[in-house]
């Protein structure tokens, strides 16, 4: 067994990243790292996996530091992450990141979205954008792959195959997501009787993911908006695209377009024609899984279009895609420990 450290261990990622290898055939936790937690039991925070890890505790960075590995998880928060990176390649141990900090490969986009300069620009020489769909081959073998925000890889798994087939004109997206993509610390605006049963709107127009989405299509900023909304729900995301086509299009050859992008895609994939009920996804068919999925309708006028897509923002959207990237970087079989099927109905 190959040997895994994740650092964050007791947030919400980090815990998805410890519940995918309690079940991982080729990998093992090794040590599950928290400041706030260390010494104490990880069942205490994660008690769903009390069999799975009877005797673990959660153990302090600087310990952590000088435990041997194979792979290692940082679930740590955005400006957070770089320098413990930075340590581990030091070491030579290879690093798969869920936070933003390696994400963006131009450095003044970072600038721009992050509000501050990338404070290790040589990182971005080695590090691999962590999304597998669009990045398998750069990620086979790699030392450092980026994490992915959940919201950008839900918006760029429905874009990119139109982008890539110079469909796009432009593209409005709404987001609708669930509560854990903001993390285990309660905030005012989480706690649960303002949570619960929102729908809630913000940041209109200009969601930090762009970024993500700009960089992963290759268009320009001003090609895309978009917005969130808060929703009753505790994981998932879904994405609703008004997209305007760059020219006429059928139906076939959008489906073609999109068929070509998910052939030989363990996680990836088209919702049904028919019934009409499947055809635009709902974040309820994946949910507990690493599946993403598409779906769309072309207004009649043929130059219109509405894209749906939907992930699990803990799975897809941050651990799962996180684990496969490491069995890519690991030259593992892809979908280890990840054939996990969503729960349904949940
Ligand atoms: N939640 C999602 O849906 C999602 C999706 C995609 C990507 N991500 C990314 O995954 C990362 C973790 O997100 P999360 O939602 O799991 O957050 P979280 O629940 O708040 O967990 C983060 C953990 O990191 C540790 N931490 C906090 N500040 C730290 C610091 N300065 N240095 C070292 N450790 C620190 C904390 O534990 P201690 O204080 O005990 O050390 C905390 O439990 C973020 O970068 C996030 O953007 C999350």
């Amino acid at each position: 067994m190959l040997k895994a450290i994740t650092w964050g261990a007791n947030g919400m990622a980090g815990g998805e990243v410890l519940r995918i290898l309690a079940g991982h055939p080729n990998i093992e936790l090794t040590a599950a790292v928290s400041r706030s937690k260390a010494t104490q039991p990880v069942w205490t925070v994660h008690p769903h996996l009390r069999p799975d890890f009877p005797e673990m505790t959660f153990v302090a960075p600087e310990e952590a530091l000088s435990m041997e590995a194979d792979i290692v998880f940082l679930a740590l928060p955005h400006k957070a992450s770089w320098a413990t990176i930075k340590e581990y390649r030091k070491q030579g141990v290879k690093v798969a990141d869920l936070s933003a900090d390696v994400r963006l490969k131009d450095m003044a986009a970072y600038k721009e979205w992050y509000g501050q300069e990338h404070p290790a620009p040589e990182l971005m020489e080695e590090a691999v954008y962590g999304l597998p769909e669009l990045h398998r081959e750069e990620l086979r073998g790699a030392s450092l792959a980026s994490g992915v925000g959940c919201n950008a890889t839900c918006a760029t798994l429905g874009l990119a195959p139109l982008a890539r087939a110079g469909l796009i004109l432009d593209a409005r997206m709404e987001l609708r997501v669930g509560s854990s993509e903001a993390g285990a610390a309660p905030s005012q605006g989480g706690h649960h009787p303002y949570r619960d049963r929102t729908m809630r709107v913000y940041e209109p127009f200009r969601h930090r993911h762009l970024a993500e989405v700009i960089q992963e299509c290759g268009l320009p900023a001003s090609a895309f908006t978009m917005t969130m909304t808060a929703a009753p729900l505790v994981r998932g995301v879904q994405m609703l695209a008004q997209v305007r086509l760059s020219r006429k299009a059928k139906e076939p050859e959008l489906w073609k377009a999109y068929r070509a992008a998910m052939e030989r895609q363990p996680f990836w994939a088209l919702s049904p024609a028919r019934p009409g009920h499947l055809r635009l996804p709902d974040p309820r068919l994946v949910l507990g899984s690493n599946r993403a999925l598409v779906g769309f309708s072309l207004h009649e006028d043929g130059e219109r279009l509405l894209v749906v897509s939907a992930i699990d923002n803990l799975m897809k959207g941050a651990a799962g895609t996180a684990v496969q990237c490491a069995n890519l970087m690991l030259g593992l079989d892809e979908t280890a420990g990840l054939t996990m099927k969503p729960v349904y109905p949940a």
